[in-house]
């Protein structure tokens, strides 16, 4: 290419750049405009895309982990609640918040935690060890919330689980076997774990990180608790989502290796715009990545579904839970954010 065919190049991706910019101020402004229409607020997740979490933060809105979406949807005054997310963050909402009207901007993001839990075989199980106490991660349906004792949270299952052993309680854990395997080696407790996993963070390949950490020995590993054990031998902090941003913003080093699902370097970089954020590995010699460490369900979330869901076709993106269920299930989630209190 030669001199002037460069300029011109780069002429026209910088046109495009702008263009796409005043495209999304204008696609704000107008869901803005129907946020304020349906008396809505937006509830989006740390791995849902830039845009989705510029337009929760600039519209009153709230960008968190999992926990934190609960607690600011259940103190919201907003009639309606936008969960940008996957289904069961739309439902823990409406389990909350049975008389607010909860939309989801597509009902098909599903997680892979909470399909490899069907409600009946996790029921058989639970009935074959009456004597646990039954402890689910938030990332289930409603009806496997609604046959658990206790929801947690990532940012809050190594307390809990701690509290519930020096009662001297036996635990069923369920869908995350790394997790559980993790929370069982931190706590020492007698726990039975489901085998599910998360299709992202079982991605990250710990002999390539070991090499990636080669390259960049001055570099921290973050990672969340849902990475294969291995993964997590190599961590410097294993943590929930916010509790990572917190990490890399109180961590000394500069480099910092992340494994969990690249949607949260967005605001992991805000937080500590002088630290270099390097993606942990999901592939090793002679193998594909799958996932590339990114949830497939999370970035489903889009502007344009966004104003789908608060104009036409409502009903297609409103998350509903039966009132028995709900009602069951709102009994653990309770207790969970109860129990949070004391810490948060
Ligand atoms: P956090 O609760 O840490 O945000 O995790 C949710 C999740 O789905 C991680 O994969
Ligand atoms: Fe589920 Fe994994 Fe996606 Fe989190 S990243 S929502 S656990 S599939």
């Amino acid at each position: 290419m030669n001199q002037k065919n460069n300029i011109d190049h780069i002429a026209v991706s910088q046109q495009s750049i702008l263009k796409k910019k005043y495209i999304q101020a204008d696609l704000f402004k107008h869901i803005s405009h129907l946020l304020k229409l349906k008396n809505a607020v937006i509830v989006a997740h740390y791995y849902t895309s830039p845009e989705i979490q510029e337009l929760a933060d600039s519209t009153g809105g709230k960008v968190a982990d999992s926990l934190e979406m609960a607690k600011f949807g259940q103190h919201h005054t907003a009639k309606t609640l936008l969960v940008a997310g996957v289904r069961f963050m739309g439902e823990t909402a409406k389990i909350l918040n049975p008389e607010k009207i909860v939309l989801m901007p597509t009902l098909k993001a599903e997680c892979s935690l909470d399909l490899s839990c069907p409600e009946i075989e996790f029921s058989k199980f639970c009935d074959q060890h009456p004597e646990r106490t039954v402890v689910v991660y938030a990332n289930t349906s409603a009806a496997i919330k609604a046959r658990a004792h206790w929801v947690v949270t990532s940012s809050i299952a190594i307390k809990l689980i701690d509290y519930l052993d020096s009662l001297g309680k036996k635990i069923i854990w369920a869908p995350d076997k790394h997790l559980g395997h993790y929370i069982q080696k931190k706590t020492g407790a007698d726990i039975l774990s489901w085998h599910g996993t998360c299709i992202v963070h079982d991605e990250f390949k710990a002999h390539s990180l070991y090499n990636m950490k080669k390259i960049y020995p001055q570099a921290a590993v973050l990672a969340h608790p849902e990475s294969p054990e291995n993964v997590l031998a190599l961590a410097d902090f294993i943590g929930s989502t916010s509790e990572l941003i917190k990490s890399a913003q109180s961590i000394s080093q500069k480099q910092i290796i992340i494994a969990t699902d690249r949607g949260i370097l967005f605001k992991m970089q805000k937080a500590c715009p002088d630290k270099i954020l390097l993606e942990a590995p999901t592939s090793e010699v002679g193998m594909t990545c799958l996932n590339c460490g990114m949830c497939p369900w999370m970035k489903m979330n889009t502007l344009k579904k966004i104003i789908n869901s608060l104009t036409h076709d409502t009903k297609k993106h409103e998350i509903h839970v039966p009132k028995n269920l709900q009602k069951k299930a709102l009994k653990p989630l309770i207790r969970m954010l109860k129990f949070a209190e004391n810490f948060f």
